[in-house]
C-alpha cells in the first residue's frame, strides 16, 4: 500500500487530508507537536478505513526536526509516496511590534523544514520514478499582506519554490502540486495569536471553507492531475484579480484597510 507523510496533521486541513487519503487507503505517517491527537487520530483511522496509520512526533520550527523525520522513517522502512508539507503558522500585528523570535520560528517551519523535508525525500522518489509533493501555500501567496508581512512572505516563498520544482520534477516523473487555501475554518487565527479583538480585524468579513472542503478539492485536484489547486471559488477569482493589480497597490489599499478596522475596535 501506498503510504503518505502529512506534516501538521493533528488538526485542521492536515487532519482532513489524513481523513481523505485513509478512505481512498493510503498508509499514513502524521506529522505534529500534538502526541495524544495524533495518536487519537491514528487509532481511529486505522480502525475505520483499514490501513496502517503511525506517526512521528517532531515540532519543525527547529531546524533538525526534517532530518529526525526522515531518519525514523527509514529506521521503520517506509516508502513515502506522498509527501504533504502542510504544518504551518501565522502571526498578524504590526511586524516591528511582533517578536522577532516568533517570526523567524515561523520561517524556520514554513519555509526552512518545508524545503528540508523536500530535500530529503524527493531522491526516494527520483529512485523509484513515482511520488508525489504537496505544498500547502495560500492566498497569501498573491499578495503582500500588511499586517501579516512575514507570513505573507513566507507563502510567497512557498509558491515559488513550489512552481519551480514541479517543473524540475516532471522528468523524473514526480507530481508536485501547490495547495493555496482561503480563509478556513482551523485552529490556525488561534495559534497564530490573532484571535484578539484588533487581530480579528485581519479576518474580518471574509467567507470561510471548512478544513473538509479543502482537502475534497485537493483530492479532485489530486485526480486531475493539477500543479496548482486554489479551493473555494471566491479564492480563484480573488487570485485571478490579484495578478491583473500591481502588489503596491493591493499592499496600500490592504493596509489602509486594516488601519481602519484596527482602530475601530
Ligand atoms: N486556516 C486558514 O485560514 C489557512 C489559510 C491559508 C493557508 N493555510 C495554511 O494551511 C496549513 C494548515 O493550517 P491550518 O489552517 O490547518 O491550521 P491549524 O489548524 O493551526 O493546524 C496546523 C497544524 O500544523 C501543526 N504545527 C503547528 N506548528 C508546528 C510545529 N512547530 N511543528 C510541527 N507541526 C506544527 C499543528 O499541530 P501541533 O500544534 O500538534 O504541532 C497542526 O496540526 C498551514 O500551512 C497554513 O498556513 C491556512
Amino acid at each position: 500500500m501506498k503510504t503518505a507523510l502529512i506534516t501538521g496533521a493533528s488538526g485542521g486541513i492536515g487532519e482532513a487530508l489524513a481523513s481523505k487519503l485513509a478512505s481512498r487507503k493510503h498508509n499514513l505517517v502524521l506529522i505534529a507537536r500534538n502526541e495524544e491527537k495524533l495518536a487519537q487520530l491514528c487509532q481511529q483511522l486505522s480502525t475505520q478505513f483499514g490501513i496502517q496509520a503511525q506517526y512521528i512526533v517532531a515540532d519543525l520550527a527547529k531546524p533538525e526536526a526534517a532530518q529526525q523525520i526522515f531518519r525514523e522513517t527509514q529506521t521503520r522502512n517506509l516508502e513515502i509516496e506522498t509527501l504533504i508539507n502542510n504544518a504551518g503558522i501565522g502571526s498578524g500585528g504590526e511586524f516591528s511590534a511582533l517578536p522577532l523570535q516568533g517570526e523567524l520560528a515561523m520561517l524556520q517551519l514554513n519555509n526552512s523544514s518545508l524545503v528540508a523535508m523536500t530535500h530529503y525525500f524527493l531522491p526516494q522518489m527520483q529512485k523509484r520514478k513515482s511520488g508525489t509533493v504537496i505544498n500547502v501555500a495560500s492566498m497569501a501567496a498573491f499578495m503582500p499582506v500588511p499586517y501579516m508581512a512575514v507570513y505573507a512572505a513566507s507563502k510567497v516563498f512557498v509558491r515559488s519554490f513550489t512552481e519551480a520544482i514541479t517543473q524540475e520534477c516532471k522528468p523524473h516523473n514526480i507530481h508536485v502540486m501547490l495547495l493555496c487555501p482561503g480563509l478556513t475554518k482551523t485552529n490556525f487565527n488561534q495559534a497564530a495569536g490573532i484571535e484578539n479583538q484588533k487581530g480579528k480585524a485581519l479576518t474580518e468579513g471574509a467567507s470561510l471553507q471548512t478544513p473538509d472542503q479543502v482537502a475534497d478539492e485537493l483530492m479532485n485536484g489530486l485526480e486531475q492531475k493539477k500543479h496548482v489547486v486554489i479551493s473555494g471559488g471566491s479564492n480563484r477569482m480573488g487570485a485571478k484579480l490579484t495578478a491583473l493589480i500591481p502588489n503596491s497597490l493591493i499592499a496600500k489599499r490592504m493596509a489602509a484597510s486594516y488601519r481602519q478596522k484596527m482602530t475601530d475596535y
